[in-house]
């Protein structure tokens, strides 16, 4: 199969296309033809071992010291099952499934990925085409972790959104439009209207000077809002999705600051509770992914140097061209 690897962290040309035998699925795992897989900003922060201040060295740690040890990186996809492993009964050969890997296996940037049929996994539904389900997770599980779960947005509450139309921003927008909060998108010049088009009530160019006014919530996605603290009203809360190693141990150790204001930060959860949770709102019509760009295998490194830029619009996709022939091989093969 066809795969793109990282041996080396490094610049985006450092992924390279190569041949590998094509993986086997072990007892509770199934085998997946990816069609399509994210490429996201946290792709790109693993294979350059960059990360917020005093983040690197847990990059190093968790992925491995001078490169990831698993070389194949991505974590979100959408494919279809080709083959299950012994004791592998809740999907069958042909299912549309989409999903994230697990915690740090990765592997999704290749034509056939395996993964446990208990983890990250779900059936795609039929109006959720493959493009959509592979950007799916990462913006949305982000977005819902924060605003719901750790600031606990509520109908009517001044939101301003840092970032707005970015992956983690752009479904941001979309689940405080739903929720009913009243929202003030930040993004740059360019992207004005798309952030008035996913909902934003005011949109505002961070270029043309300091945001002035007061919030209930403000999410700051990329962690560059000067004095975002000050700007809390009394009880407000600033979830801070990018923090460095000091702005996590402070939402950690010292959440709770004057006039009942509070500091969220954190690595996000991933669950199959959230992930259905997240699903619930597409089916609702509250979610979408946009979709900023659409990448085949070969391209991957113009995509990584965008993905790593910190102006990413959506979500970009890696579209994967199995040989068609040897999937209805494979599927045929499997059939009972
Ligand atoms: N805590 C967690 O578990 C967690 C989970 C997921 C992601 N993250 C982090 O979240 C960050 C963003 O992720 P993403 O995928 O949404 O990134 P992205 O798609 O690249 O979007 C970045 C956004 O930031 C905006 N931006 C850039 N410079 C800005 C500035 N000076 N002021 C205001 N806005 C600015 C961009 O706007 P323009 O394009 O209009 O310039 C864009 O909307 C990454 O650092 C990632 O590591 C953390």
């Amino acid at each position: 199969m066809k795969a793109a690897l990282c041996r080396r962290y490094g610049a985006p040309e450092t992924v390279v296309i190569e041949d590998l035998p094509r993986p086997r699925p072990g007892s509770g795992e199934v085998l997946i033809a990816v069609a399509a897989a994210g490429l996201t900003s946290g792709d790109a922060r693993i294979r350059a071992a960059q990360a917020p201040k005093g983040m690197g060295p847990l990059i190093r740690l968790a992925f491995g010291l001078t490169g990831p040890r698993h070389p194949v990186l991505g974590r979100e996809y959408a494919g279809r099952v080709v083959e299950t492993g012994a004791d592998a009964g809740r999907f069958a050969p042909g299912d549309a499934v989409f999903g994230i890997t697990d915690g740090l296996r990765l592997g999704a940037h290749a034509e056939y990925l395996v993964v446990k049929e208990s983890g990250l996994i779900l059936p795609r539904p039929d109006n959720l085409d493959e493009i959509h389900a592979a950007a799916f997770f990462f913006g949305g599980l982000t977005a819902a972790d924060f605003l719901i779960d750790q600031c606990a947005l509520q109908p009517g509450e001044r939101l301003l959104i840092v970032g707005a139309t970015g992956a983690v921003g752009s479904a941001a927008l979309q689940l405080a439009r739903h929720i009913g909060a009243e929202v003030t998108a930040l993004t740059s010049g360019a992207n004005l209207a798309l952030a008035r088009d996913l909902g934003a009530d005011v949109a505002l160019d961070y270029r043309s000077g300091p945001v002035l006014g007061q919030y209930d919530v403000i999410l700051d996605v990329p962690g560059l809002l000067p004095g975002a603290m000050a700007q809390l009203a009394p009880g407000g809360r600033l979830g801070l999705v990018t923090a460095d190693l000091r702005g996590m141990l402070a939402a950690m150790l010292h959440p709770r600051r004057s006039g009942g204001r509070r500091l969220c930060a954190g690595i996000v959860k991933e669950t199959p509770q959230a992930m259905n949770r997240l699903l619930a709102y597409f089916h609702a019509g509250a979610y979408r992914p946009v979709i900023g760009g659409e990448f085949p295998l070969q391209e991957i490194a113009v995509a990584h140097a965008i993905a790593a830029s910190g102006h990413k619009c959506g979500n970009l996709v890696i579209t994967l061209a199995q040989d068609r022939a040897s999937v209805e091989q494979d599927l045929r093969s499997c059939q009972p």
